[in-house]
């Protein structure tokens, strides 16, 4: 099966700004893709090339197999977007701009698909508020439900939580893993770090206009992320056994390691730790975080 996106050497200048440098991958159908990157990186760029909102200056991108240069229209009413900028006409319904919004996808009015995913969106008791009338949490919600009002089977999600509160970015989180459980695709940017985390399969990392690294989550996490071991001693200790690496508190009451590619596991040092009945009291582990990840590979770290 192709691609469900599939970009080749894409180029975008904007006056003698590279916003795009060049920029070539592919997005398998099912996938929940994360793109991202520091602001200014070239990400809304790259959604609104795939989009059709913005006109590339050079490269090639396919959606669903069909070249945009020779198929730019019906590629779109398989695509759902939601914008990075909030915008909409603030005259009309919440309802009102969901019905709009599937006649211009060429679709008859489904009410019932409105009301699902109001629910979905906690936005139901909202449904014939004007939308100049919604705060601003409550204007992005609706943002999410107009790009998938017509069920579309590639979503860009351009920074969907940005001023959500807690509560609807857990449930848009259970959102988008149903949608991937149907079957769509969906690329997400998000300044966010555990929103990727919590939903990727794979990671792009994006910096002035060039993908820097692009991986399967876990293997990226396995291969760059740091967990740290902590133990806590119950009385003094005066040195570690031989063999551990590791860093002895100034107090001598608590111990850490930090694990990573290429050093012990954390299995190993505590190993050594309990065979040389060191009084250990207590053991904690703080997982790899991916915005530790991002930031070394953005800072030129091993990966690049
Ligand atoms: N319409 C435009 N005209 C001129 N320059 C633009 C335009 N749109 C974007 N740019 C520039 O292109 C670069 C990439 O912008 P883009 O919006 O793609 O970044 P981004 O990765 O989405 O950032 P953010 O995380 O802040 O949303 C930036 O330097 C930006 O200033
Ligand atoms: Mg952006």
């Amino acid at each position: 099966m192709a691609p469900v996106l599939e970009v080749a050497g894409l180029v975008k200048h904007y006056g003698t700004h590279r916003a795009l440098d060049g920029v070539s991958l592919q997005i398998e159908a099912g996938e929940i893709f994360a793109l991202l990157g520091p602001n200014g990186a070239g990400k809304t760029t790259l959604i609104g090339a795939a989009c059709g909102l913005v006109r590339k200056t050079s490269g090639t991108i396919k959606i669903f197999g069909l070249d945009l240069d020779q198929d730019p229209i019906s590629p779109r009413y398989r695509i759902g977007l939601v914008p990075q900028e909030i915008n909409f006409d603030p005259f009309f319904t919440v309802r009102e701009s969901l019905r709009i919004q599937q006649g211009y996808f060429g679709q008859n009015p489904d009410d019932a698909r409105i009301d699902e995913l109001l629910a979905a969106l906690s936005l139901t008791s909202k449904a014939e508020a004007q939308t100049r009338q919604l705060s601003g949490g409550m204007k992005r919600r609706l943002l999410i439900a107009k790009a998938l009002v017509h069920r579309p089977k590639l979503v860009f999600l351009d920074e969907p939580t940005a001023g959500v509160d807690v509560e609807l970015r857990r449930d848009l989180w259970t959102y988008v893993r149903k949608l991937k459980a149907e079957g769509t695709t969906v690329v997400l940017t998000t300044h966010y770090l555990e929103e990727a985390e919590e939903l990727a399969d794979r990671v792009g990392i994006i910096d002035q206009g060039q993908l820097l690294l692009l991986e399967e989550k876990h293997a990226l996490m396995k291969r760059l992320g740091e967990r740290t071991l902590t133990v806590r001693f119950t009385s003094r200790v005066a040195a570690l056994p031989p063999g551990v690496e590791g860093v002895l508190a100034a107090d001598q009451l608590s111990f850490s390691f930090t694990e990573r590619t290429g050093t012990q596991t954390s299995a190993e040092v505590l190993s050594v730790l309990f065979a040389a009945k060191l009084p250990v009291a207590d053991v904690s582990m703080q997982p790899a975080k991916l915005e530790d990840v991002l930031l070394r590979v953005l800072k030129g770290g091993p990966a690049s």
